[in-house]
């Protein structure tokens, strides 16, 4: 059957659309013509089409001059509970803030937010819903996930974690040999790691916490790779250690190998009967944790609404950072997180955070074509939040097809990568300074947590390091001249080198301390951007099919090592490329 496009897909770029089909490498004829005709996508909409025009208008200004408009920067300021974001270096005018909050309209997204937390299937590939929202529930709230409250199954597993981390702080759990367990290893990957990781290193010279942390030591076990087992377990005593498995479904291979091999290093040391006291689980896959050998009444649940990504908040981050840090600490996470949950819900768009955030993220992607963004924490501790933001968002808005699986004609979700200020400035700063541009998210905080006023200095170091949290912005967005420069005497020879063109469009986040509370208010702002964009796309954020692929070719290579080292069979099955390199290997 030749391609006519339907009429939902008249007006969009039909070049693009080509382009989506050749990736997918599917010939036009193959699209089945009555599936595409039932969807209309974001870029078909009116809105799209005027922002798409409206930014060749964008094209003309500079942050420059945008920046004098002093009732256009007053407008882009926002508050909440204490967070002051600034988009006011956007390369956007009150116009383009208002053609988005219709582009929000256009992709329904109040209803889409709404049906989120009404707890309607909107993970339709796993048919789930999407409720991490209720992990950080009051416990007097009501969220139904298909016809039951599940805020009181959440309150249970949050007991039963205080219940035991307790125990074990308090030395009334103790190892095999009777020693209290002072140290623990969480073995997770991915959305069973990331998340925290980026919460303990925060909470790390949190002085409270740090109170509450004293003699205690927190590990993660990651990768499958041996070195990172060797690191985990230097120093450690099994009998002093408890081992917490945290895996969604326990099936991962890399987890449950790193499981295997603790569960060894704790039985050949202590016996296999030390298991029971030692090792712990956190995972949706209870019968699974039990078939491992871990007792089921020493695991501790979570649900399958709850995306792996997305599950901080979920035993798998409450259990290791309440043994660390204690439940009081980690409780003020949850309700700093919780805050923004009902700021999202019910602020609204103009004032709404996470909103405005999502919506100049798909401006910057989708209209200006910038496909990069830039995480830049001027705060050590907060070193692990790009690399866990960079799998919230990659892995949610990662996709090329639109929720009813049409090939998407434009470019969906972005690139994340970012480092602590000032040490990135050192590094990768220049790129965005005078080669491409990536708009930047700069994230500073008040008042530090371990202040430094050296003798005879007024100046603090957190003032030295706030003062480039002020100034990089600036740099971006104005940039320096050929006559700035010729001013001030520059050689002629150097004027290309030094110029800036500016332009370069960043935001800033303020927030007036790192403490739980707000580290909780930080993680919900940007896990519900990166669900504004997505419902904004009209892509499904909460599935992740892109992962399996490399998962099973890794599965058909296990066997073949399996085989060539038990039985010498050659390496068969495989491409010339991939038959070499694995033959070299197993030589
Ligand atoms: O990388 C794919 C993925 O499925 C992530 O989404 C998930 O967070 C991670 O693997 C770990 O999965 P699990 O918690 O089931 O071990």
């Amino acid at each position: 059957m030749p391609f006519r496009p339907s009429h939902s897909l008249l007006d969009c770029e039909l070049l693009n659309l080509a382009s989506a089909f050749c990736q997918l490498q599917l010939p036009f004829f193959f699209i089945p013509l009555v599936e595409m005709a039932s969807t209309t996508l974001i870029c078909d909409t009116q809105p799209w089409k005027d922002l798409k025009a409206h930014t060749e208008d964008i094209k003309k200004t500079h942050l420059r001059d945008l920046m004098n408009d002093k009732e256009r920067c007053e407008s882009m300021m926002v508050e909440f509970d204490g967070m002051f974001l600034d988009y006011s270096r956007q390369c956007a005018t009150l116009e383009t803030i208002d053609k988005l909050y219709k582009l929000a309209e256009a992709a329904s997204l109040k209803q889409q937010i709404n049906r989120m937390y009404s707890g309607e299937h909107i993970n339709s590939t796993e048919n789930r819903s999407v409720l991490h929202v209720a992990l950080r529930a009051p416990r007097d709230a009501v969220i139904n996930s298909d016809g039951k409250n599940v805020v009181p199954d959440v309150w249970n597993v949050l007991d039963k974690i205080k219940d035991f981390s307790e125990k074990v702080r308090n030395g009334s759990w103790v190892g095999a040999t009777g020693k209290p367990l002072k140290d623990v290893i969480a073995i997770g990957i991915g959305g069973s790691f990331l998340g925290p990781l980026f919460v303990h290193a925060a909470l790390q010279t949190d002085p409270e916490a740090v109170e509450f942390a004293k003699g205690r030591q927190l590990r993660f076990l990651a990768n499958v790779d041996p070195i990172d087992v060797a690191r985990n377990i230097a120093g450690l005593n099994p009998e002093t250690t408890l081992v917490v498995v945290v895996s969604k479904t326990f099936t991962t291979a890399e987890t449950m190998l790193n499981a295997r091999t603790l569960r060894e290093w704790i039985s050949s040391a202590l016996g296999p009967s030390a298991v029971a006291k030692h090792m712990v689980a956190v995972s949706t896959n209870l019968t699974l944790v039990e078939k491992f050998g871990i007792d089921p009444n020493n695991a501790f649940a979570f649900w399958d609404w709850v995306g792996g990504r997305y599950s901080v908040c979920s035993a798998v981050g409450v259990l290791p950072l309440s043994l660390q840090y204690g439940f009081s600490i980690v409780e003020k996470f949850l309700k700093g997180a919780s805050s923004i949950d009902e700021h999202f819900r019910s602020a609204p768009f103009e004032k709404n955070i996470p909103v405005l955030l999502g919506l100049l993220s798909v401006w910057n992607v989708s209209f200006l074509g910038y496909p990069a963004r830039a995480i830049l924490p001027y705060s050590q501790a907060l070193e692990k939040f790009a690399p866990h933001i960079q799998q919230v968002s990659m892995e949610s808005n990662g996709k090329g097809v639109s929720i009813d699986g049409v090939p998407l004609p434009y470019e969906a979700g972005e690139i994340d990568f970012g480092e602590p200020g000032t040490n990135g400035q050192h590094s990768f700063y220049q790129l965005i300074h005078q080669g491409r541009v990536i708009p930047c998210d700069f994230i500073g905080i008040v008042k530090s947590q371990q202040p430094v006023y050296l003798k005879g200095e007024v100046v603090s170091n957190h003032d030295e390091l706030m003062s480039n949290f002020f100034a990089q912005p600036d740099a971006l967005a104005y940039g320096k001249t050929a006559e700035q420069l010729l001013k001030e005497n520059v050689s002629q020879h150097l004027i290309p080198h030094k110029t800036f063109s500016g332009n370069r469009p960043s935001l800033s986040l303020l927030l007036p301390s790192l403490n739980a509370y707000n580290i909780g208010q930080l993680l919900a702002s940007y896990e519900h951007r990166v669900t504004v964009e997505g419902f904004v796309w009209g892509i499904n954020s909460f599935d992740q099919w892109g992962v399996e692929l490399g998962k099973s070719l890794a599965t058909q290579v296990r066997k073949q090592l399996n085989a060539s080292r038990t039985k010498s069979e050659p390496v068969e099955g495989f491409n010339f490329s991939t038959t070499t390199l694995l033959t070299r290997y197993l030589q």
